[in-house]
């Protein structure tokens, strides 16, 4: 069912990773995901769950909420109309067909335990905090079927802290998928690898990333993984320049959109991300990232200290390094 390339590629990536091993059947562990339950109905969340419905996968979306089920629905509604619009510009009957047929096969549920019973793949895409997720994974592990991938969206937290309370087993099924903003547009997921990951497990998780559209870029464990790590210092340096008065938002922002190509400029890009998010990212990492501990790049930033402070969150909030 994957393209050739794709598995010479995916196979690619598991040389030279620890071989398979876990108590599972080896066709098991290489069946193509079907079944995908996400955790987490806020905007990652039903962006993960919009695109793998898209692909064709039966998905189960489960948060604790049921009103953040119901914005996670409306968010995906909203966007899957908007790629229905451009699919089938003169037909709006066939743009209903198109989300009505997507969104049939999303399910919502608030009782995790039944949500993640039957899945192939779990995606958790809740607050970054790490003990909410350890705790999450520990029930998640009790219920779901022995073979299923068990994956976090985590942008900061080490994946091997967060499967660091399960069994072996289970954290040999556990790797990072880490998707980007806006999910159903962003074409690239991280496929973050821990030292205990199974190679046949990363192979498969790989395969369903292929499956969903998107590309993978698989790493290894380490804070920020490949985007973030190199994201998070080029804004906290935008800041930073900002802070010296060397030119305004707009001038900064129109000089990297302009002068290097990029879709956003820095602060369009802080202001898009969230600055609570920014400043909780470099916050960790300055204070207790693997080797990161004490780097200049991610010293905190009175600016960014002060505009989190005020509430001026970004685009959320309708106000940060700009005004919406
Ligand atoms: N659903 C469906 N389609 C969407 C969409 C959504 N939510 N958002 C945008 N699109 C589509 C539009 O329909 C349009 O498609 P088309 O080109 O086929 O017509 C295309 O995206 C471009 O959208 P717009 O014309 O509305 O606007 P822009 O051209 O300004 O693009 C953008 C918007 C895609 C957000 C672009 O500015 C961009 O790529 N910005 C950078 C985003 C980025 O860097 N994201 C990563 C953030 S870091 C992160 O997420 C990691 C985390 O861990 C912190």
């Amino acid at each position: 069912m994957y393209s050739g390339r794709a598995l010479q590629s995916s196979r690619a990536v598991a040389r030279g990773m620890r071989g398979f091993s876990s108590g599972q059947s080896l066709h098991s562990q290489q069946e193509a995901v079907r079944r995908v339950t996400v955790i987490g109905g806020g905007q990652m969340g039903s962006g993960i769950a919009q695109v793998a419905a898209a692909h064709k996968h039966e998905v189960t979306l489960v948060d604790v909420n049921s009103e953040a089920l119901k914005r996670g629905q409306a968010y995906m509604v909203k966007s899957l109309k908007r790629v229905a619009k451009k699919k089938h510009s003169d037909d709006e009957a066939a743009q209903s067909r198109f989300v009505d047929e997507i969104m049939g096969r999303v399910t919502v549920s608030t009782q995790l335990q039944d949500a993640v019973g039957r899945a192939d793949l779990v995606v958790e895409a809740v607050v970054e905090k790490l003990q909410v997720k350890q705790e999450l994974f520990a029930r998640v592990s009790e219920a779901a079927p022995g073979t299923a991938i068990l994956a976090s969206n985590t942008s900061s937290l080490p994946i091997g802290k967060i499967a660091e309370g399960l069994e072996e087993g289970q954290r040999r099924r556990m790797v990072g998928l880490h998707f980007f903003n806006p999910v159903p547009q962003m074409k690239l997921v991280e496929v973050v690898r821990t030292e205990e990951a199974d190679a046949q497990v990363v192979e498969r998780a790989v395969a369903f990333v292929r499956a969903i559209g998107k590309e993978p870029a698989v790493c290894k464990d380490t804070p920020g993984f490949i985007v973030n790590r190199l994201l998070l210092p080029y804004m906290m340096e935008a800041v930073r320049l900002l802070e010296r008065d060397v030119a305004s938002p707009r001038d900064i922002d129109t000089a990297m959109k302009l002068g290097a190509g990029y879709p956003m400029g820095p602060f369009e890009l802080c202001d898009y991300v969230g600055l609570d998010t920014i400043k909780y990212i470099v916050d960790g990492w300055h204070k207790d990232g693997a080797g990161l501990k004490g780097n200049p790049l991610f010293a905190p930033s009175a600016k960014l200290d002060e505009l989190v402070k005020s509430g001026r969150l970004g685009v959320k909030t309708g106000k940060g390094f700009y005004d919406y």
